[in-house]
C-alpha cells in the first residue's frame, strides 16, 4: 500500500510505502467510521501533541492489510492525500520515550509476527525485563528496544492458549505492572483498548466514533462521551461500543455523558506562539476561574472546616499553585492547610486520615505523581477536592468535590495561564471560607481589568530588553517572601523551562542562611516586592545583595532606587501574587525566543506526565 503524505505548506512528498507516521508525544487515538480515518486520526494526534513529544505513528487497515507509518520528531502539518485516505479504521500514537531511544523503529504501533494486529501503549511496563527475559526464553524475539513491544509478544504467547484474541489481550494485560493503556487494531477491522492509569475516553458521534488519551482530541466531532474506567477493556467493531471488565471479563452497561467544552479553538490567534497566546489571555482566564457561586463551594467549605488536616498536592508548576492555595487558607481563612508534594507521597501517606481533606491541584487532571498521592488519600478515607483545566479527565472523576480552571486548552507544555487560574480560584476559596465571597470576586474582577490595559506593546518591548541583556547569564535568582514566595519558586521554575538557565527562587529570609554565598558582581537577582507587610524585608535582601555586587531587578508596581532595573507590575491587591508571576512569564517567553528555543515545547518535557 503507498501513502502519501504531504505538507500543507509543501505539499512535498515526505514518507510512504507501508508504514506508520509516528508522532512523538505520549497520546493514543483510535477512529472507526466514514473514510477518511488517517487523516481524522493525524488531526486528532496534533491536538495530543501537548502531552510529550519525540516521535508518532499511524496504522490503517484497508483490504484486510493493516499499515503501518512511523516518525521521529513533531507532526507538523501533515496530510495524507484524499485519494489514498479511504480506510474507515486505524490507530495513532504519539510518544514520549520513556524505555528505549527515540527512533523509527522504537515508535509505535508494533506489529504482531504475523501482522495481524498492532499495538501502542501509553504508559509504561514495570516488570518488562522480567517479561522479556522469559519470552526470549521461549523463543520470541524482539525488534524494538521498547517494553510496549514486550505486550505484543505477552499476547501472541497467550493467544497460543487462549480461545480468541480478546481473552488473550484480557491474560496479557493482567500480567502487565505499572500504569500502561494499550491500543489494538486488528486485521478484522477491531480496536481493542486497555485502560490501566494512564487516560482514555471514548466519543461517540454520528456514524463515527473516536477513543482517545483526552477529550480535547476530539472535542470538535462530539460533545458525547463514555469515560472508561481503570481494568476495562473497550472494544469498538461493527457493534458499536462495548466495555468489559478485565477482572471477568464481563460486558458493563454505559451511559454517554455531554461534555461542556466551552472553548475548543486550538490555534494561535494571530500570536508568534501558544506561549505568549496564553500568557495574554490570562486578562480573561483569571475571571473565569473565579465564577463559583457560593452555593457551589458550599460543600468544600464545609468539608475544609470540619477537615481534621487540610492537605494541597499537586506536581512541578501545580504544586506551587497548591503551595499558594495552603497559604491563602492560612493567611486568609485561618485554616492550617499545608502543601505536600505529591511525587513525596510514600514519605507521609501513613499520616493520612478518615477526616482529612486533601485540595490536588493539576492542569492536565492526569498527572500519575498526582493521581498515586490521591489513590493514596483514599485509600485511608481521606476527602478529596481538586482544582482541574482539563474537562473530563482523571483526577475530578476521582474527587468527591471537583472544580475547574475553565482556562479553556493549554496547549504551550509550559503552564501559564492554569497556573494563575489555580492561584485565583484558591483566592475564591479562601476568601469564601472567611466569608468574603464578594469581596473576592470584585477583586479579581478589577485586576482582570487591570491586566487588559497592561498587556502592551511597552511592556512587551521593555521585557524583551532586559532578556537580551539575560542572554548570557547562566545563574539567575529570584527573592520573594511570604504571598510571593511560590511565586519566585514558578518565576524560576518558567526559567528553567524554556531558557534552560539555572534559576533559583527562594524566600527572602533564606539569604543570609547560606544563598549570599553565590551572589558575585553582576548576578542577576530579581526582587518581587508587594505593597504588603513584607515590603521592608524585601527591600533589605536587596540591598544586601547590590552591597555585594549583585544586579538588581525589581518585580514590583512602585520603582526604587535600588533596582538597578524595573518591570512594573499590576498593583493587585489580593491578586498580587498573579501579577508578579505574569512578569516571569514573559521574560521566560522572550528569553526564549531570543535565545532561538522553541517556547512552545522546551526541551525533554511533556505537557502530561502520565508516567511515574
Ligand atoms: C509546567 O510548566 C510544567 N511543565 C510541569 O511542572 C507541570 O506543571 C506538572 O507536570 C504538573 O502537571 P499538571 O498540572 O497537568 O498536573
Ligand atoms: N513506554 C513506552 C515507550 O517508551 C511508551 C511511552 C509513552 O507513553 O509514549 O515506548
Amino acid at each position: 500500500m503507498q501513502l502519501v503524505i504531504v505538507s500543507d505548506i509543501t505539499r512535498r512528498k515526505l514518507d510512504y510505502i507501508n508504514v506508520t507516521l509516528i508522532l512523538k508525544m505520549c497520546g493514543i487515538f483510535g477512529y472507526k467510521g466514514k473514510k477518511g480515518a488517517l487523516n481524522t486520526i493525524l488531526t486528532g494526534l496534533k491536538r495530543l501533541e501537548y502531552r510529550g513529544y519525540d516521535s508518532w505513528g499511524v496504522s490503517s487497515l484497508k483490504k484486510g492489510k493493516i499499515s503501518v507509518a512511523k516518525k521521529v520528531g513533531a507532526i507538523g502539518d501533515i496530510k495524507v492525500l484524499e485519494r489514498e485516505d479511504n480506510a474507515v479504521i486505524g490507530i495513532g500514537h504519539t510518544r514520549w520515550a520513556t524505555h528505549g531511544g527515540v527512533t523509527k523503529v522504537n515508535a509505535h504501533p508494533h506489529y504482531a509476527s504475523d501482522k495481524s494486529f498492532v499495538l501502542a501503549q501509553n504508559g509504561i511496563v514495570e516488570n518488562y525485563q522480567n517479561l522479556k527475559r522469559r519470552l526470549a526464553a521461549r523463543g520470541y524475539k524482539f525488534i524494538s528496544e521498547t517494553d510496549t513491544e514486550i505486550i505484543v509478544r505477552l499476547i501472541e504467547d497467550e493467544l497460543k492458549r487462549s480461545k480468541g484474541l480478546q481473552k488473550a489481550i484480557i491474560w496479557a494485560f493482567k500480567k502487565l505492572q505499572g500504569r500502561n493503556t494499550i491500543i489494538l487494531l486488528t486485521k478484522a477491522g477491531r480496536i481493542f483498548a486497555v485502560r490501566n492509569g494512564s487516560p482514555l475516553v471514548v466519543g461517540v458521534g454520528k456514524d463515527e466514533i473516536f477513543i482517545a488519551s483526552d477529550t480535547l482530541s476530539f472535542a470538535d466531532k462530539t460533545d458525547d462521551v463514555i469515560f472508561v474506567d481503570n481494568l476495562e477493556m473497550v472494544v469498538l467493531d461493527d457493534e458499536g461500543v462495548n466495555i468489559f471488565r478485565v477482572s471477568d471479563g464481563k460486558r458493563r452497561k454505559y451511559k454517554l455523558q455531554k461534555l461542556d467544552h466551552r472553548d475548543v479553538s486550538i490555534d494561535k490567534a494571530g500570536f508568534p506562539h501558544y506561549m505568549l497566546k496564553e500568557i495574554v489571555e490570562q486578562k480573561h482566564t483569571v475571571r473565569e476561574a473565579v465564577q463559583y457561586s457560593i452555593e457551589e463551594l458550599k460543600g468544600l467549605m464545609k468539608s475544609i472546616k470540619s477537615a481534621k488536616n487540610v492537605y494541597t498536592v499537586g506536581s512541578g508548576t501545580a504544586s506551587f499553585a497548591a503551595g499558594q492555595i495552603a497559604y491563602f487558607l492560612r493567611k486568609y481563612a485561618s485554616i492550617p492547610a499545608v502543601e505536600l508534594k505529591a511525587y513525596e507521597v510514600d514519605s507521609y501517606k501513613q499520616l493520612f486520615q478518615k477526616n482529612d481533606l486533601i485540595i490536588a491541584v493539576s492542569q492536565s487532571g492526569e498527572t500519575a505523581d498526582t493521581i498515586e498521592a490521591i489513590d493514596a488519600a483514599k485509600a485511608r478515607e481521606a476527602k478529596v477536592a481538586s482544582i482541574v483545566n482539563m474537562v473530563g479527565s482523571s483526577i475530578p472523576r476521582m474527587s468527591d468535590y471537583p472544580f475547574f480552571t475553565r482556562s479553556g486548552p493549554e496547549i504551550c507544555v509550559v503552564s501559564t495561564k492554569a497556573f494563575t487560574s489555580q492561584v485565583a480560584w484558591g483566592l475564591l476559596l479562601a476568601f469564601s471560607v472567611a466569608g468574603k465571597h464578594k469581596f473576592v470576586k470584585r477583586s479579581i474582577e478589577e485586576f482582570s481589568k487591570k491586566l487588559e490595559k497592561y498587556f502592551n506593546e511597552d511592556l512587551f518591548k521593555n521585557i524583551r530588553k532586559l532578556a537580551k541583556e539575560l542572554l548570557r547569564k547562566e545563574h539567575i535568582f529570584v527573592l520573594g517572601r511570604e504571598q510571593n514566595y511560590y511565586m519566585s519558586l514558578e518565576g524560576a521554575l518558567k526559567l528553567k523551562e524554556t531558557a534552560y538557565k539555572h534559576a533559583e527562587g527562594f524566600a527572602s529570609g533564606e539569604l543570609k542562611h547560606g544563598v549570599i554565598a553565590l551572589i558575585e558582581k553582576r548576578t542577576p537577582v530579581f526582587v518581587i516586592v508587594s505593597e504588603d507587610d513584607v515590603k521592608d524585608d524585601l527591600l533589605s535582601a536587596a540591598a544586601e545583595v547590590k552591597a555585594r555586587g549583585a544586579w538588581v531587578i525589581g518585580i514590583s508596581s512602585k520603582n526604587n532606587e535600588l533596582f538597578d532595573n524595573f518591570i512594573p507590575t499590576v498593583d493587585a491587591g489580593i491578586a498580587d501574587p498573579i501579577a508578579k508571576v505574569i512578569t516571569f512569564q514573559l521574560l521566560a517567553y522572550y528569553l526564549a525566543v531570543e535565545l532561538g528555543n522553541t517556547p512552545d515545547k522546551p526541551r525533554n518535557l511533556a505537557k502530561s506526565v502520565t508516567v511515574k
